[in-house]
């Protein structure tokens, strides 16, 4: 088993280090090759996705990505490269569990899975501006393919992660062709899989109730955008960004990445949380590499280390731990 790793910029540089020391822990013959993008890796190489890096990660079909820090205004010759890894690895699906752990910011009873498509929507980013530069459009894709795939997708995890509810997610109410595309063909496609049962909700509706009740979700089925908005709110309730992973699945690769970002304003403090890092790599073993023991194991591991009372300051500031000591217990509890 090969694994492309990618610490990316900021706390990538911190939390995914750790990650790779409890993946090592549980398997010792995974065999790790370094790679470079994001930010910084555009300033020193010219590219913020070298060559080297993509034919890495095609070649080890699984990847494990920091973050990268990408700015909000357009810089010359940067592209975001986890957008870009997404496609050119077609990790067409991507997972966000959210799953209550013992720490104060986490809300008891939650868990829940958001599975959003990863290829497609407004995220093909296809922007324009007219010459005024008074109006932009952006143009959101929605094809039958990609909701079919994503949508057996969903159904067939869904049997595996023992989920007995799906609720698809659109606003197929204001945008009746390319959200009522979505939701007509993933109804259809649900129909086919009768032992999971189907609701829909409105995207509005939906995050109105992940507010108000988010026990009420078991998993979430919606294209990339609204996906992108509800598993951050999901999230919210696990405790917060730090302790959220995600698995892009496509039929040939994945990628294990934090939900989180670059966090700028926490990097190089060795305080960043690595749970969302280390339970991105428990997606990998699971979901990808199937190997349930090993990632069994790092789960209990990351619960055990909250209720022995081991945290980082974003969770709970009174004896908050480092990134590194918090990391060396979580590699202590596994057994
Ligand atoms: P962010 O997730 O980096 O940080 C948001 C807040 O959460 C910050 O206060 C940060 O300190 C805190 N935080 C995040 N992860 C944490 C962790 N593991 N432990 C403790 N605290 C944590 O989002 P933000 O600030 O919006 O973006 C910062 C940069 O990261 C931007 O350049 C953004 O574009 C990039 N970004 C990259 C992503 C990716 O590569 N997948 C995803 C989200 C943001
Ligand atoms: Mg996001």
């Amino acid at each position: 088993m090969e694994l492309c790793v990618i610490p990316g910029d900021g706390i990538g540089k911190e939390v995914i280090p750790s990650a790779v020391r409890v993946l090592q822990a549980v398997m010792p013959d995974i065999q790790i090759h370094h790679a470079n993008a994001g930010f910084d890796c555009l300033k020193t190489t010219g590219t913020p996705l070298p060559d080297e890096t993509l034919k890495l990660a095609a070649r080890c079909r699984a990847v494990l990505f920091g973050a990268s820090d990408s700015p909000s205004f357009p810089v010359e010759g940067y592209y975001s490269p986890i957008i870009q890894l997404r496609r050119r690895l077609d990790t067409y699906a991507s997972m966000r569990p959210t799953r209550y752990l013992p720490v104060p910011t986490a809300r008891a009873g939650v868990d829940l899975i958001v599975f959003r498509e990863n290829t497609e929507d407004l995220y093909i980013v296809d922007e324009q501006t007219d010459p005024t530069g008074q109006s932009s459009t952006a143009s959101k894709v929605i094809t039958r393919n990609a909701t079919e795939r994503v949508t057996h997708r969903a159904y067939q995890l869904a049997r595996q992660a023992n989920r007995k509810k799906i609720t698809i997610v659109h606003k197929a109410n204001v945008l009746p062709q390319s959200d009522g595309l979505f939701r007509r063909v993933a109804l259809e496609v649900a129909a086919q899989y009768s032992d999971i049962q189907t609701d829909e909700l409105l995207v509005d509706t939906a995050a109105y109730w992940m507010v108000k009740e988010p026990t009420r979700f078991d998993m979430i089925l919606t294209s990339n955008m609204y996906g992108d908005i509800l598993s951050d709110m999901a999230a919210a309730w696990g405790g917060g960004l730090g302790m959220i992973p995600t698995l892009n699945i496509g039929d040939n690769a994945a990628i294990a990445e934090p939900v989180h970002g670059a966090a700028p304003d926490i990097a190089g403090k060795n305080i960043a949380n690595p749970t969302a890092a280390i339970l991105s790599v428990a997606l990998l073993l699971r979901y990808h590499w199937k190997r349930e023991e090993q990632a069994q194991q790092i789960e209990d591991a990351v619960q055990k280390t909250f209720e022995q009372g081991y945290h980082t300051v974003d969770v709970k500031k009174e004896n908050a731990v480092s990134t590194d000591t918090f990391t060396d217990q979580v590699i202590a509890a596994l057994s």
